[in-house]
């Protein structure tokens, strides 16, 4: 990530300012660990998975800075420190949101160590988990969502959109990175991927709730404050903790399914209810 975002020297300086500062600065890395992870256990050299593991960060951090704005969730911390439309300004914010976007398709279509025919079928993946089938679509019912009553469907379907695509888009960015062509392998991944994708959601649900600012860096009592749907207000805390559990449970347990080394997958599923921040 570092090296493709040392490399932009023809833009102006305050955006590519604003593209380190959104990436480089922190958060978990949770979705490169996931591509490296399941490249791991199929088998792959970590390089082969370094342009996938990059390209889904930079598509996560674009929609973090997105979801940030005024017109949006109009937080003013995120990572713990100002957002990047309070520590510089709105437009740049737009415009570092969508050079990250544009760059992480960039950096997947340029990989020579990814063969052409995967290479595209990674392009696919990635823009039909990042657009108007995935994460936008959530992003735009859960906005349509505020102040609203959502069903527990509803609710699970604005998730599986908002967080879950691209937590399933990560796992398997990381098998075509090793080349998997076995439906039986990319199946028992997909499911574990649902389930951790979901999960990631209503933990981060939870946390709002139960978690402080200071820890979480960003603002604790965000969704209270506009009224959003979530987990927690649907389910209660205990609710949404049970939930949260067994989709972990049975994300371990299709991981049984596989013939491979999955400690990593395992222990990151475990991580993502474990989590505090
Ligand atoms: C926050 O994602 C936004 C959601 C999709 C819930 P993360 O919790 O992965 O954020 P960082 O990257 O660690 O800051
Ligand atoms: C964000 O969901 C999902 C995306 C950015 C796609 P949230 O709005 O719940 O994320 P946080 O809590 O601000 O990190
Ligand atoms: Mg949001
Ligand atoms: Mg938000
Ligand atoms: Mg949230």
């Amino acid at each position: 990530m570092q090296a493709r975002l040392s490399g932009l020297t023809a833009m102006p300086d305050r955006l590519v300012d604003a593209m380190r500062y959104s990436s480089l600065l922190g958060g978990k890395r949770i979705r490169p660990c996931l591509v490296y992870a399941s490249a791991r256990a199929l088998g792959a050299a970590p390089e082969h998975a370094d342009a996938a593991a990059t390209a889904v960060e930079f598509i996560h951090c674009y929609s973090l800075i997105h979801d940030d704005l005024p017109a949006m969730d109009n937080d003013d911390l995120r990572r713990g420190k100002p957002t990047l439309h309070r520590a510089f300004d709105e437009a740049t914010a737009i415009l570092a949101g969508d050079a990250l976007q544009s760059l992480a398709f960039q950096v997947l279509a340029e990989n020579p160590l990814i063969a052409p025919d995967v290479r595209l079928q990674m392009l696919a993946l990635l823009a039909r988990a990042a657009g108007s089938d995935g994460m936008i679509a959530g992003q735009s019912i859960d906005l349509e969502a505020v102040g609203q009553h959502l069903t527990l469907a509803q609710l699970e379907n604005m998730h599986n959109l908002k967080t879950g695509a691209l937590i399933q888009a990560s796992v398997e960015l990381g098998a075509l990175s090793a080349h998997c062509r076995d439906t039986a392998v990319l199946e028992a991944l997909r499911e574990y991927a649902r389930c951790i994708g979901l999960a990631f959601q209503v933990q981060d649900d939870i946390l709002d709730v139960v978690s402080d600012t200071k820890i979480l860096g960003k603002p604790q009592g965000s969704d209270i404050a506009r009224n959003k749907p979530t987990y927690v207000s649907l389910l209660g805390l205990a609710g949404a903790r049970t939930k949260a559990d067994s989709l972990i449970a049975r994300a371990h347990q299709s991981l049984l399914n596989l013939d491979a080394d999955t400690t990593l997958l395992r222990d990151l599923a475990t991580y993502i209810t474990a989590r505090q921040h």
